[in-house]
């Protein structure tokens, strides 16, 4: 765990289209991540499949990707101490059912085929999804004077 850590977090087309993007970006900040990237993109076939590498040969793939590619996806970078294991935590279980209240997807969704964000489960993979979704000059890095980031 370092404290410049970096999870690639998205949000899905279904909660960019409920206009659920500030509440997301809020409470990542709110916890005290850094903001190091973003941009809103729509996705591929060719890019979900290296992003959803391993899930290739489940059932449930044709549905997933079709719906990551049914509108835009908010694709960002926050850096921060333990920043993949925690970001997992704000957004809550894969399964919203089973996600806590309080969670992004334990507050906001009730389908796993709509969870509304996805967050790297690694910080290995972590690194893989955020050069897949991002160019190098894409991230910007800054010493935030405001909050005390350290
Ligand atoms: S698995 O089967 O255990 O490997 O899958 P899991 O780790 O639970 O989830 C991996 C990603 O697949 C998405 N997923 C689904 N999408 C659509 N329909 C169904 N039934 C479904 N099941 C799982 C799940 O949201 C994970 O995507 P991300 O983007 O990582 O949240």
């Amino acid at each position: 765990m370092s404290n410049n850590e970096r999870t690639f977090i998205a949000v899905k087309p279904d909660g960019v289209q409920r206009g659920l993007i500030p509440e997301i970006l809020t409470r990542f900040q709110n916890k005290g991540y850094k903001l190091v990237g973003i941009k809103l993109t729509l996705a591929n076939e060719t890019l979900l499949k290296q992003h959803y590498a391993d899930l290739t040969s489940k059932p449930f793939f044709p549905k997933l990707l079709s719906y990551m590619m049914s509108g835009p996806i908010l694709a960002t970078v926050w850096e921060g101490k333990d920043a993949v294991k925690q970001g997992r935590v704000l957004l809550g279980a894969t399964n919203p059912n089973a996600s806590a209240p309080g969670t992004i997807r334990g507050d906001y969704a009730v389908e796993v085929g709509r969870n509304i964000v996805h967050g790297s489960d690694s910080v290995e993979n972590a690194e893989k999804e955020i050069a897949l979704w991002f160019k190098k000059e894409e991230l910007v890095d800054y010493k935030p004077t405001m909050y005390g980031w350290i």
